[in-house]
C-alpha cells in the first residue's frame, strides 16, 4: 500500500484502498515488556521477623507438662526438622543447616543446682540424652526432663537459655541466627524493592515511551489559511485546524447522521490497538431528496497493521467492499484513529488531500449514482488520564477555487446526530467479537499492549455503554471488559490494590505488611462466600435463630404492574434525615414528587422511642399541611421505608429486632413500629388537619423499596442493595422455599427477603477475617458487637477504619514520621467522603487532593504520605468491593438469573469513584455467568414505599 494519495487511481471509483487514509505507521511500536509480576500483597509473602516467643516462653510451657517422647509433634517448640524456618521459630535443625553449630556425642549439655547433663547432637535437629538415650526433640523439652530429675517441683525448662552447646549457652548461637536472618531478610526486602523499582520504571518508560511513540511525529497545528500553494517538499504529515461551517455563517452541504453502533465500533477498534493507528470504512444510505447522509455501519479494517503484506491488506478492503454491497449498502466514507495526545480529534495535509480525491471521486457521473463522502478521525482516551477524552470529529474538504487549482482543500466540521439504535445488530456484535480477537492476539504477541489503567478502562466503559442501545448497555460493557485482562495481571480474581511505590522501599514494606490483614486471598475470600451461603439457607429456616442472617420475609411478592393510580406518602427515616415524599401515580407511573427532608437531631435519635414517633408525626403534617394535602384528600395511603431490621407477619406490620447505625431509642425494641407510628400520628394530630386519615399500609426496608423502585426504573432488576450509611441488599426467592410465613401463603411465585446481612458475621463465623482495627469500630460504635459486617465497609464506618489505621501507622512512625498528628485523633474525622475523593486522587494518579484532604490534619504532609494514605483507601475500598459482592453474587446464583440488575442506592456507591466497577468484578468472579450490572436507581428508599404502598394497595394485601 501505498502513502501517497495520488496513487490511489489504481483501486477504481467506488472502491478507494486504505491506501491514503489508513495509519500507515501501523507496525506495533517497540515497548519494554513489562513483567506481569509485583502485585500489592507481596507482604502475604513475606516472612514475619523472628520473636523471642517463638523460641521459648509459651512454648516452655506447653512442653513442660509434655512426656519427652521424643515424637511429640505437638510440642510447640517440637517442629524440629519439619520446620523450614519461615514461621520465625528457630529450632536446632535450622542451626544445624546454617551450619551454626555440628552434630556430634556429648556437644550438648545442661548444669543445674551442681548437676551436669550430657547429651548428643543428632543430625536430624535432636537431642540424645546421654544418661538415659531418650531423644528429645529440642533444648526446651530436655532441659525440662533433666531440671524435674534434679527439681520435681519444676514446671519450665528455660531451654535455649540453659542448654549448652561445646559450652557456650545456645542463646549465643540463637542471636548469632537471629542476625543472619535479619541480616538476610534486609537483603531479600532490598532485592524485592529493587525488583519492584525496577518494574515499577519499566512500566513507567513503557508507558512513557508509548504516549511517545504515539505522539510521534505530533506535527505542528496549523490553520488552512497558513498553507500556500501546494509544492512537492510539502510535510503532509502535519495537522490542520477545521473550523464548523456556521464559522463563516456558511451552510452545511449536507446533513449527517451517525449510528452509535458506528461510533461503538470505531472506538472499541481505536482503544483495542494502543499503539498504531486504526482505520476502517463507514457504510450507509444518502438521501438526495432530504439532503441527508445516515451513517450506519463502520467497518474496520482489522489485522492491517502487517505493512509488509499489501495483498493481506487488499484482501481486508476487498471483503469489506463486498460485505457493503451484500447488505444494499453504500460506502459513504472512512474512518481513522489519531494519536490520543493530539489536543483534539484533526485531520493531516494527507488526510485532507485523500479525503478530497474520495470525494471526487464518489461523486459519481450523475445525481443517481452521486453519494457523499464523509472522513471522520477518532481520537482515543489518552493513557493519561488526565488526557483521557476521546472525541470523533466528521469532516468533509470544501475543494480549492478552480481558479487555484493547486491550493489546498479546506476541511470543514461537519455537524452531525448520533442516533442510538434499537438494538445491537448481529453485525455489529460480530464487528465487536473481532476487534475483541484481533486485541486479544496483540497482546498474545506482545502483553506489554495491554497497559490500561483501571481508571482508562472505567472511562472506555462509560463512553462505550452511552452508546449502546439502553437495554444493552447493561451486557455490553461487562463482555467487552472481559477482553481487558491485563488489568488484573496478576491473578485475575486476586484481591488487587496497584502496587504501592515509595522512595522509601523498606517504609513500603512496611506499610504492605501493616495492612496485610485487610487483604483477604482467595481461599479467606471463597470461605466468606460459603459461610454466607450456609448463613442464608440457616437463615431462612429459622431467622435469627440459627444464622447470623435474618433472611426476613417482607411479604412484598410483586412489582408496579402499570395499573397504579393515586396519591401516596412516603416516607424515609434510616439517617440522619428524614424525609416525606408524595408521589402521584398514573398507570404506574409516577407523574408528580414532592419531598421534604427534616433533620433527626441526635437527641431524637438517641432518646425515647415516643419523642422519635411523635417527631416522624409533627414532621408529616407539617408536610401535607405546606402542600395543603388536608384541603385536596380525605385519606392517604403510606408506605414507611424504616431501615432497620424488623420481623414482619405482614407487609404493615414490623417488630423492631435492634436498632443500627445511628440510632438507639429505648422502647422501640420488640415493638411494631407501624404502631408506634400511627399512636403518634393520632397524638399529635392538628386540628387543622383533622379531616386527613393516614393510613400505614405498608413498612418496609429501604432495600426493599430499592429494589422495586429499581424495577421500576429498569424492569431486569432483582437485587435492591443499599451502600451508604449501612449495607444491605433484597433480593426475590421463591415462594416455595420461604417457610417463616404468618397467616395464609399468598398466591405469588417470588417474594422479597430483606437478608439484613449487614449482620452477617455477629455470630462470630467470620472472626477469621477481623483485624484488630476491625474490632476496634465494633468497640468504639454505638452497637458493640451487632452489625458486624457492615462495619468492615460501610459508609459509617469506612472513613473511620481508614482514621484508625492512620492513627496506628502514625504511632508506628510510619505515617508522618516527624510528628504527632493529634488532628486525626477525632473520632469520625475522616469520613468517608474524603475516603473517596483521596481513591478518585489515585485513579487520576495525582497526590494534590489528597494532600489538601491531608492538610486538614497536618501541616506538614510529603508526598509518600499522600501515597500511603491512598494506599490505605484503596486497600479498604477494595474489601468492601469484595465484601459486597460475595452476597450478590450469592442472590444472583440462587435467582438463577444471568440478565439481573443490581439498583443500588447509597452515597457510598454514588460517590466512590470505582467500588461499582470493582464489587462488579467480584460479583463475577462468584458467578462468572451474570452478564447485567448494577445501576444507581436514586432515592430508591424514599420512592421504593410510595410504590410498595401503591402495589399494596392494588393486592389489597
Ligand atoms: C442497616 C439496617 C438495614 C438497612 C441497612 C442499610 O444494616 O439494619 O435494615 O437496610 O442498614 O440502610
Amino acid at each position: 500500500m501505498s502513502d501517497d494519495p495520488a496513487s490511489e487511481g489504481e483501486s477504481g471509483p467506488t472502491h478507494p484502498t486504505a491506501a491514503s487514509q489508513s495509519p500507515t505507521g501501523a507496525a506495533i511500536l517497540n515497548i519494554p515488556k513489562v513483567s506481569i509480576q509485583g502485585s500489592s500483597s507481596e507482604s502475604e509473602d513475606t516472612p514475619p521477623t523472628p520473636t523471642a516467643s517463638g523460641e521459648s516462653g509459651p512454648a516452655e510451657t506447653a512442653e513442660g507438662e509434655a512426656h519427652p517422647n521424643a515424637t511429640n509433634q505437638n510440642d510447640d517448640d517440637s517442629i524440629g526438622e519439619f520446620d523450614d524456618g519461615r514461621s520465625g521459630k528457630l529450632t536446632l535443625g535450622i542451626l544445624l543447616q546454617e551450619g551454626i553449630i555440628e552434630a556430634g556425642e556429648g556437644v550438648m549439655a545442661i548444669e543445674y543446682l551442681g548437676q551436669t547433663f550430657k547429651g548428643d547432637l543428632m543430625p536430624v535437629g535432636k537431642i540424645r540424652s546421654q544418661e538415659t538415650g531418650l531423644v528429645f526433640n529440642n533444648p526446651s523439652a530436655w532441659a525440662i526432663y533433666c531440671k524435674k530429675i534434679v527439681n520435681p517441683a519444676k514446671k519450665s525448662g528455660c531451654g535455649w537459655a540453659s542448654v549448652k552447646y561445646k559450652g557456650r549457652k545456645m542463646d549465643h548461637f540463637k542471636s548469632q541466627w537471629t542476625k543472619l536472618k535479619a541480616q538476610r531478610d534486609a537483603e531479600e526486602a532490598e532485592r524485592l524493592a529493587s525488583q519492584e523499582a525496577q518494574l515499577a520504571e519499566d512500566l513507567r518508560r513503557g508507558r512513557q515511551q508509548l504516549e511517545k511513540d504515539l505522539g510521534a511525529g505530533l506535527a505542528p497545528i496549523i490553520r488552512h489559511a497558513q498553507l500556500s500553494e501546494k509544492q512537492p517538499s510539502d510535510d503532509l504529515d502535519i495537522y490542520v485546524e477545521t473550523d464548523p461551517f456556521t464559522d463563516k455563517a456558511r451552510v452545511q452541504p449536507f446533513n449527517m447522521s451517525v449510528s452509535a453502533s458506528a461510533l461503538l465500533i470505531i472506538e472499541l477498534h481505536a482503544q483495542c490497538h494502543p499503539v498504531a493507528s486504526t482505520c476502517g470504512y463507514l457504510a450507509g444510505q444518502w438521501d438526495i431528496n432530504a439532503h441527508n447522509l445516515a451513517i450506519t455501519h463502520a467497518f474496520p479494517c482489522l489485522g492491517m497493521s502487517d505493512m509488509a503484506e499489501p495483498d493481506r491488506s487488499a484482501k481486508i478492503e476487498f471483503d469489506i467492499y463486498n460485505a457493503i454491497y451484500r447488505k444494499h449498502l453504500v460506502l459513504v466514507g472512512w474512518y481513522k484513529s489519531c494519536p490520543s495526545n493530539l489536543p483534539k480529534p484533526l485531520p493531516t495535509l494527507r488526510d485532507v488531500e485523500a479525503q478530497l480525491a474520495h470525494q471526487v471521486r464518489l461523486l459519481g457521473a450523475n445525481d443517481a449514482t452521486y453519494s457523499p463522502c464523509i472522513g471522520m478521525i477518532f481520537k482515543p482516551l489518552g493513557l493519561n488520564l488526565s488526557a483521557a477524552k476521546s472525541d470523533c470529529l466528521a469532516y468533509w474538504v470544501v475543494p480549492p477555487l478552480e481558479t487555484n487549482p493547486y491550493d489546498y482543500g479546506k476541511p470543514m466540521m461537519m455537524a452531525y446526530t448520533c442516533i442510538v439504535d434499537p438494538c445491537l445488530s448481529q453485525d455489529a456484535l460480530d464487528q465487536i467479537d473481532r476487534i475483541l480477537e484481533q486485541r486479544q492476539d496483540l497482546i498474545h504477541q506482545d502483553p506489554s499492549l495491554g497497559l490500561e489503567s483501571r481508571g482508562l478502562l472505567e472511562s472506555l466503559g462509560d463512553s462505550i455503554k452511552r452508546k449502546a442501545p439502553l437495554d444493552q448497555q447493561g451486557l455490553l460493557w461487562p463482555y467487552i471488559y472481559l477482553y481487558f485482562p491485563s488489568v488484573f495481571r496478576l491473578n485475575p480474581f486476586k484481591m488487587e490494590v496497584p502496587t504501592l511505590k515509595l522512595t522509601d522501599n523498606i517504609l513500603c514494606q512496611r506499610v504492605n505488611t501493616f495492612l496485610s490483614g485487610f487483604i483477604l486471598d482467595d481461599q479467606r475470600s471463597d470461605q466468606v462466600r460459603q459461610i454466607f451461603e450456609s448463613e442464608l439457607d440457616a437463615g431462612m429456616k429459622d431467622g435469627l435463630e440459627g444464622s447470623s442472617l435474618q433472611m426476613e420475609n417482607t411479604y412484598v411478592p410483586d412489582l408496579i404492574n402499570g395499573t397504579e393510580e393515586g396519591q401516596f406518602l412516603s416516607l424515609d427515616l434510616g439517617g440522619t434525615n428524614f424525609r416525606v415524599i408524595l408521589l402521584e401515580l398514573k398507570a404506574g407511573k409516577i407523574v408528580r414528587e414532592e419531598v421534604r427532608y427534616y433533620q433527626v437531631p441526635e437527641e431524637k435519635r438517641l432518646g425515647q422511642g415516643e419523642d422519635l414517633f411523635d417527631f416522624l408525626g409533627i414532621c408529616i403534617y407539617d408536610f401535607t399541611d405546606k402542600l395543603g394535602l388536608s384541603q385536596s384528600c380525605q385519606s392517604l395511603a403510606l408506605g414507611f421505608t424504616f431501615s432497620f431490621p424488623m420481623t414482619q407477619t405482614a407487609m404493615n406490620q414490623g417488630v423492631l429486632v435492634s436498632w443500627t447505625k445511628s440510632f438507639n431509642c429505648p422502647g422501640v425494641v420488640g415493638k411494631d413500629v407501624v404502631d408506634l407510628l400511627n399512636h403518634s400520628l393520632a397524638k399529635v394530630k392538628p386540628d387543622s388537619q383533622k379531616n386527613l386519615s393516614i393510613e400505614v399500609i405498608a413498612i418496609l426496608n429501604d432495600t426493599t423499596g430499592t429494589l422495586v423502585k429499581g424495577a421500576y426504573d429498569r424492569p431486569n432488576t432483582c437485587i435492591g442493595l443499599i451502600l451508604g450509611t449501612g449495607c444491605n441488599g433484597a433480593y426475590f426467592e421463591r415462594s416455595e422455599n420461604v417457610i417463616r410465613w404468618h397467616g395464609g401463603k399468598y398466591d405469588c411465585k417470588n417474594v422479597i427477603i430483606d437478608p439484613e446481612f449487614g449482620a452477617f458475621g455477629d455470630n462470630g463465623c467470620l472472626d477469621f477475617i477481623k483485624t484488630k482495627f476491625d474490632e476496634a469500630i465494633d468497640s468504639a460504635s454505638l452497637l458493640p458487637q451487632s452489625f458486624t459486617y457492615e462495619k468492615y465497609f460501610a459508609g459509617k464506618y469506612i472513613g473511620e477504619l481508614a482514621r484508625i489505621v492512620m492513627v496506628d501507622m502514625n504511632k508506628e512512625r510510619l505515617l508522618f514520621p516527624c510528628q504527632d498528628v493529634e488532628g486525626l485523633l477525632i473520632q469520625d474525622g475522616f469520613p468517608s467522603t474524603m475516603l473517596t475523593e483521596v481513591v478518585e486522587d489515585n485513579l487520576n494518579q495525582s497526590v494534590e487532593r489528597t494532600i489538601t484532604v491531608l492538610k486538614k490534619f497536618s501541616a506538614n504532609c510529603s508526598p509518600d504520605d499522600a501515597l500511603i494514605v491512598q494506599h490505605i483507601c484503596l486497600v479498604l475500598s477494595e474489601r468492601a468491593a469484595l465484601l459486597v459482592g460475595i452476597p450478590m453474587a450469592v442472590f444472583l446464583r440462587r435467582m438463577k438469573t444471568q440478565e439481573g440488575l443490581i439498583a443500588v442506592t447509597g452515597s457510598l456507591y454514588k460517590c466512590h469513584p470505582n467500588l461499582k466497577a470493582r464489587m462488579e468484578f467480584f460479583t463475577r468472579k462468584y458467578y462468572p455467568e451474570w452478564k447485567g450490572e448494577s445501576f444507581l436507581s436514586d432515592d430508591g428508599s424514599g420512592k421504593g414505599a410510595g410504590l410498595i404502598a401503591a402495589i399494596a394497595k392494588r393486592l389489597e394485601l
